[in-house]
């Protein structure tokens, strides 16, 4: 493009903290830039290029170049298994992939039982681990509602405060993995661009570990 970095901010529930911590860094986006339908903005510095975009779409164009870096949450990354560089946890976004069925109910692992998910490779791989063979249905949203439904036994979901779970009558059997999210580059800017990806880097590691 134009010698800046392009980043991707995750729309969605982790796009005010990533704004948050890009602000604690030195890197501001005023209110205007942030409330625009335009899908391309830059800092007040003018020293980034920042697109929004769908957190679930961030590994595929980091992974092609086409975005220089990202911040998105290690539920999505485990899930793509993308070919990125991950520098940095920015310990956003934090919350844990879960397996959780309805409260009460006896679920065996050994039973061929059917998980509702938005994570079909994550959970084929978490129950391949424990020699369980699963069903996977793959689902976009609400999962929750697959176990009452009938359509699942157990769900793969995130889980942050709980709430959903608890409202829908569900509980944790087992927690999958610790989520948060991370800065991702691409393999090529971590070396054509170097001196600027470093820079962000510094800055934003800087924020991270400030109150540790
Ligand atoms: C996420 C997740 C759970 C819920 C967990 O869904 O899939 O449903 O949040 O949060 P809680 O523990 O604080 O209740 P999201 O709101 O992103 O929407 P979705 O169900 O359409 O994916």
């Amino acid at each position: 493009m134009n010698g800046k970095l392009l980043l991707a901010l995750p729309k969605g529930r982790v796009y005010d903290a990533a704004i948050n911590i890009l602000s604690r860094a030195a890197i501001d986006i005023d209110a205007g830039a942030q409330a625009s339908r335009a899908l391309l903005f830059e800092d007040t510095q003018h020293r980034y290029q920042f697109v929004a975009l769908k957190p679930v779409d961030i590994p595929v164009y980091v992974e092609s170049g086409v975005i220089d870096a990202g911040i998105v949450g290690s539920d999505i990354l485990r899930e793509a298994d993308s070919d990125v560089n991950e520098p940095l946890d920015l310990r956003i976004g934090k919350c844990r992939l879960a397996v959780a069925g309805p409260d009460g109910k006896q679920v065996s692992y050994q039973q061929n039982i059917s998980v509702a998910t938005k994570y079909p490779r994550t959970a084929s791989r978490f129950f391949s681990a424990r020699n369980a063979h699963v069903h996977i249905v793959r689902l976009e949203g609400s999962v929750e509602i697959a176990p009452l439904l009938g359509l699942a036994d157990v769900i793969v979901d995130l889980v942050e405060t709980g709430r959903t779970l608890r409202e829908n009558g569900m509980s944790i059997i087992e927690e999958v993995a610790a989520v948060s999210s991370k800065l991702i580059v691409n393999r090529t800017s971590m070396k054509m661009k170097a001196a600027a990806v470093n820079e962000l880097i510094t800055e934003l590691d800087r924020v991270v570990y400030e109150n540790s």
